[in-house]
């Protein structure tokens, strides 16, 4: 035991225990214990949005105690929507005191999220205008909104950008709309979903995301009253409707986390048990993990990951789902540094999510980034002009070093990385990984790592 890292109580008591925002790790020893994974943050940020656009309470279970949840709970909070702590991990929402905020309010959180952007549709549908601070998330790229604007214009809203933001009204109400997304957006099929449902009229949205959080989200819709088919080829029909009421649902599991711990006892030569990681949402993962040399098992309540031999090297394409996620590349890149031979890492979805391989490099990886990607007969996903990629060489041995977190994927990465590595390193700005992972340093605690907060 390194840290005192009081287990978080209450869902809502802020990440309790894990205040430490620099860590000092000693590498070298494999990762071997149980973590659970709660609800996705990926799902749970937009169903609370979704709360928005009932008439009565809802109820969203296996809530995770992260940093972005927190965000949205403020902003709902500032919009007079009351969010209660409920039993082993849910939370109760009750939007009937919805109304208008005072924009320093709203620009209090001006950089802390994404999500402000999804509480246009539900805002218009109940007080007719939105205002939007600027967005935050992971500096990862570019990260635009023009999918976003595009679509709310479609539905008839008018928005103004000033100096403060970003206003949307819709003076003649939100009717539905035929749109064809240029890229298969998450962000932007959510924002199309939880407008249309309660626009007039029919929604037909083509070239709509479709991953497995997408489809939680529209199933939360589906429970609050919302009519929506999922039609082939990336169409989503949604038929708006009057009036939706409050859902009682239990988030889809991070699949996120689950992979990244998966890619922890890769990395280190180590064993995890995800309790509650499931098969079906992260097939993708778990072929190219197998390829690279990991070994899983399937259980009733969880999976169980460790190595199976030597690492080998793969090729990896970013993509959107069913694809191997852009949110996988990070900690896998650090178990094929210990691969023999070399790995090939293109990310397809962002423009710059290949910057925090740099680190690794100082602690003693062969990881050439090409700006431009590069070309492969192998190639699976169609050249994107955002893309970049990595070639890594292995095996060979990590060192110590003294890193900074620069976003949620990349900075667990870093802390992986320091765990295999010879020597003892230093990893500052640990904040950001509780954005999106729960009781992190109690669960590095759980799976033994050697640590110690210091700062
Ligand atoms: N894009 C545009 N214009 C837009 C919207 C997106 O050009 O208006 C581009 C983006 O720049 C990017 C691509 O489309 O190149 C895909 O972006 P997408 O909208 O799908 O991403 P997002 O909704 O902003 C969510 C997750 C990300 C995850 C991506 C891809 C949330 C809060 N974030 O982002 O998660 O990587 O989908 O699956 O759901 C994370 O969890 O660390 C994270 C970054």
């Amino acid at each position: 035991m390194r840290a005192l890292v009081p287990d978080a109580g209450p869902a809502y008591s802020g990440p309790a225990g894990e205040s430490g925002e620099v860590l000092s790790i000693r590498g070298g020893r494999p990762l071997r214990g149980d973590v659970e994974v709660k609800g996705a943050k990926n799902l749970v940020t937009k169903a609370m949005v979704a709360a928005l656009l009932g008439e009565t309470p809802s109820v969203l279970r296996d809530v995770p105690d992260i940093s972005d949840v927190q965000i949205v709970r403020s902003l709902l909070e500032v919009h007079g929507v009351r969010v209660e702590d409920g039993e082993g991990g849910s939370i109760h929402l009750d939007p009937s005191g919805a109304a208008t905020a005072h924009f320093e309010e709203i620009d209090a959180y001006a950089g802390a999220s994404r999500i402000p952007i999804l509480f246009c549709g539900p805002l218009l549908h109940l007080l007719g205008e939105a205002l939007i601070p600027d967005l935050g998330g992971c500096r990862i790229g570019d990260r635009p909104i023009n999918f976003h604007m595009d679509a709310l214009r479609a539905f008839g809203a008018v928005v103004d950008k000033s100096y403060e933001g970003i206003r949307i009204t819709a003076p003649d109400g939100l009717h539905g709309a035929k749109i064809e997304l240029p890229y298969p957006s998450v962000g932007a099929t959510e924002q199309v979903l939880l407008t249309a449902v309660k626009a007039k009229g029919v929604t037909e949205l083509r070239n709509a995301a479709i991953e497995p959080e997408i489809m939680d989200l529209i199933a939360v819709l589906q429970k609050m009253g919302a009519i929506i088919s999922y039609e082939p080829n990336r169409v989503i029909l949604i038929e708006g409707v009057d009036s939706l009421r409050g859902y009682d649902h239990r988030a889809i599991f991070d699949r996120n986390e689950a992979a990244s711990w998966a890619c922890a006892a890769l990395a280190t030569d180590g064993e995890i048990f995800v309790r509650g990681a499931k098969q079906q949402e992260m097939l993708t993962f778990l072929n190219v993990f197998r390829k690279a040399g990991g070994w899983f098992d399937v259980q009733e309540d969880g999976i169980r990951f460790r190595r199976d031999g030597a690492l080998k090297p793969v090729m990896v394409e970013t993509d959107v789902h069913p694809g191997f996620m852009t949110d996988w590349q990070q900690p896998l890149i650090v178990a094929l540094t210990q691969a023999e031979g070399t790995s090939v890492v293109h990310e397809t979805v962002y423009e710059n999510r290949l910057g925090f391989t740099a680190a690794l490099v100082q602690m003693g990886a062969d990881i050439v980034v090409h700006p431009q990607g590069i070309d492969s007969p192998d190639r699976r996903v169609p050249r994107r002009s955002l893309e970049q990629a990595a070639v890594i060489n292995g095996p060979t041995p990590l060192h110590a070093a003294d890193v900074v977190v620069p976003d949620l994927r990349g900075g667990y990465s870093y802390v992986i990385a320091a765990l295999a590595a010879e020597g003892e390193s230093v990893v500052r700005n640990i904040g950001i990984i509780r954005r999106g992972y729960e009781k992190f340093l109690a669960k590095l605690d759980a799976v033994g790592a050697d640590f110690d907060v210091i700062g």
